[in-house]
């Protein structure tokens, strides 16, 4: 691995603990405007701070987060589908030249282990590598998970086992039972999706469970975003990943600064 690409994985995975907190707003994409997404500046800004990497598109980095700010970016480069279509039926939607223009620290794709379109996410997976190494720039691959699939150690250690051969460089996947096997059997780095909203000692509970089981942090959105406290719930998951908090302690940095928010505004 050469001096760039190392570089910028050092950027996502913090050398000094070797984890990650990634914030996940890329989910218009196929969504839309998503709840708790629809002024993407207003959601993103209070959060930068605590967040070690952001992950979104390009059409949200140009438009919803300032320039100079430092936080690394991890790109979401596939899409070309919505939900109301296949969900599988992805492509590469930027140029690599317009990631290294963009200045990312990573590129990010979805695979469809088992979909309709399987194939064609696979070989995109192995182009965009092709392309990384070309330029110095990590691949983070996205398990996705079809409506009909289960999110269990099985199916999610196939997808992640496959995204790791074809040569992403980190896979992001779901919490599951037996995580360690996944883990196990995924010769690179492995970041955990925080998936619906769950009420935030779930959602924190997961974060403590992912970083136990092996992975190197978690890629959070919604739970995060759509919590009634978003910045009280990405200190509380920081604390976890970054400072070995437990579920209890987490749950209160953010119930205290829900409620310092809370008396500042009411
Ligand atoms: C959407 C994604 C999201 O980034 C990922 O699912 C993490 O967000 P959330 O925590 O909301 O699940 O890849 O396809």
């Amino acid at each position: 691995m050469d001096w760039g690409m190392k570089n910028r994985l050092a950027r996502i995975i913090q050398p000094g603990d070797g984890r990650a907190v990634m914030l996940a707003v890329d989910h218009g994409y196929f969504l839309g405007p998503t709840s708790g997404l629809e002024e993407p500046r207003k959601t993103v800004e209070p959060l930068l701070p605590y967040a070690d990497s952001i992950m979104l598109t390009r059409g949200v980095l140009r438009t919803s987060v300032d320039p100079n700010s430092k936080i690394p970016v991890v790109l979401r480069v596939s899409g070309g589908t919505s939900i109301l279509k296949e969900l599988s039926n992805e492509d590469i939607t930027v140029s690599v030249e317009d990631a290294v223009r963009l200045n990312v620290s990573a590129m990010a794709l979805s695979i469809f282990v088992g979909a309709e379109f399987e194939k064609q996410t696979l070989v995109s997976l192995a182009r965009l590598v092709d392309q990384g190494e070309k330029y110095g720039i990590p691949v983070l691959a996205v398990t996705a998970v079809g409506k009909d699939m289960a999110r269990d150690a099985r199916y999610l250690g196939l997808s992640c086992r496959i995204a790791a051969e074809l040569g992403a460089h980190l896979v992001k996947t779901y919490h599951c039972e037996d995580f360690e096997t996944v883990v196990q059997s995924c010769p690179v780095p492995i970041i955990v999706a925080g998936g619906k909203k769950t009420p935030e000692v779930e959602a924190l509970q997961l974060t403590y469970d992912s970083v136990r089981g092996g992975a190197v942090g978690v890629d959070m959105g919604r739970n995060i975003f759509q919590s009634d406290s978003p910045v009280g719930m990405i200190r509380a998951v920081r604390a976890v990943v970054h400072e070995k908090a437990s579920v209890d302690e987490a749950c209160k940095i953010y119930e205290s600064t829900k409620s310092g928010r809370a008396r500042r505004t009411g």
